[in-house]
């Protein structure tokens, strides 16, 4: 069969940028950083997603000051220093033909964790002899996530301030480091989303009260990296589109009216995920169906008319494809399902009859594998080695 033309395979140009292919990687804390510093672990891991044709490899979650960090194994981009290790990665990256994009972030108050396979719970006095003592954290309120974690430090407006100054130091960063893309994290009840919700923020000043008093952070970190970030680079929101905690909290309508001032701040795309304001979201494990938040994008997308990425179970080809030919999306993200195949993109063309010719693939693999694919022909198999019926 011929290649035909896949709406999943096909570019996508936001403002001086264009995205070779929809396909996200997904942003995934892989705790794996020492003092927020990147190393070859790191240019290994996103490198073999960009080998595996991933458009845009998007990082995990990296932290614009230290104690916005979740555990003591994040990423971050607080420092010059930092830079050049991330410069090495975002240059392997280009240089397999994908765009480098960086996730934003700051935990708020769900930072001081262990990791997520030690149970996620709070950084104690005992973990400080192991030398992971906990840090102080910060949020809108007094409100801890839950019990037996440390009470937050609400903010003052003069804090707010400097948080928002770090988010555009950041950005200033992530150019030198050579991001195409960057993406702020406002979901996940990490510290943009804390502010975001009524569940959490009780403020009485002008960062609290009403929805438009909550979304003021969000907005003014917006503003300050689009002022640290070049014009012709994209920029994405992560939101949860619903914050999960429950009734009288932040809504998917919610986030139609932030989509919209966002897009007006020099939003590109809106990353539309849900859920996570106290425990994580993916550590749950509620009974899911596959493709369960592509609602929310599709309902953002068209009613604040702003591109809009899909994420959460997406699984293969032709789930994909149909979320991006239908317009419920202009990009997937890709979380687990690339873990467990970091050439999801590569083997997915092939699924969808968008790639037969191993063309996509580096030539140090693809020529190999089209010369096979010839030879498994004549004895009955199909190019990726099963044998057809
Ligand atoms: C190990 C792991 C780490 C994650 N870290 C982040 C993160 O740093 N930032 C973020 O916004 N979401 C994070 N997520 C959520 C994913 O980006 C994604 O939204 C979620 O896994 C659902 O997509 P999936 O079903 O394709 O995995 C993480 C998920 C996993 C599994």
């Amino acid at each position: 069969m011929s290649a035909i033309q896949s709406a999943l395979f096909s570019p996508f140009k936001i403002r001086g940028v264009t995205f070779p292919n929809r396909i996200v990687l997904a942003p995934m804390m892989q705790c794996k950083a020492i003092n927020g510093d990147a190393s070859d672990w790191h240019l290994v891991h996103y490198g073999k997603f960009a080998l595996g044709g991933f458009g845009t490899v998007l990082t995990e979650a990296v932290a614009v000051e230290p104690n916005g960090c979740i555990t003591t194994g994040c990423l971050g981009l607080w420092s010059d220093d930092q830079i050049p290790m991330l410069r090495r990665i975002t240059d392997y990256i280009h240089a397999q033909g994908s765009l480098a994009a960086i996730q934003l972030a700051h935990a708020g108050r769900k930072a001081a964790t262990h990791r997520p396979w030690e149970g996620y719970g709070p950084l104690t006095a005992e973990d400080a002899s192991r030398g992971e003592a906990p840090w102080p954290i910060v949020g809108p309120s007094t409100l801890s996530i839950g019990e037996g974690h440390a009470t937050p430090h609400a903010l003052t407006i003069d804090e707010i301030q400097e948080v928002v100054k770090r988010f555009g130091e950041a950005a200033r960063r992530a150019d030198a480091a050579g991001f195409d893309m960057i993406e702020i994290h406002g979901a996940h009840g990490y510290l943009i989303a804390s502010f975001l919700t009524p569940l959490v923020n009780d403020r009485q000043d002008a960062y609290g009260i009403d929805r438009d008093g909550r979304m003021r952070f969000a907005l003014e970190v917006t503003a300050e990296i689009r002022a640290n970030w070049p014009a012709d680079k994209p920029l994405f929101f992560r939101v949860s589109s619903e914050d999960g905690g429950g009734p009288g909290g932040w809504d998917v309508e919610d986030s139609v009216v932030l989509a919209l001032k966002l897009h007006q701040a020099g939003v590109d795309v809106v990353d539309c995920s849900s859920g996570g304001l106290r425990l994580s979201a993916v550590l749950q494990n509620q009974g899911r169906d596959v493709g369960f938040q592509v609602p929310y994008a599709d309902r953002i997308k068209h009613s604040a008319n702003m591109p809009t990425m899909a994420v959460g179970l997406i699984l293969d080809g032709p789930q994909a494809e149909a979320i991006i030919r239908e317009d419920k999306a202009d990009f997937v993200a890709i979380g687990r399902q690339a873990m467990y195949d970091p050439f999801w993109p590569h083997h997915v063309a092939q699924q969808l009859h968008a790639n037969q010719d191993f063309k996509k693939w580096d030539l140090s693999a693809g020529w190999w594998l089209q010369k096979r694919a010839g030879a498994l022909d004549m004895i009955g198999y199909d190019p990726t080695g099963v044998r057809k019926n």
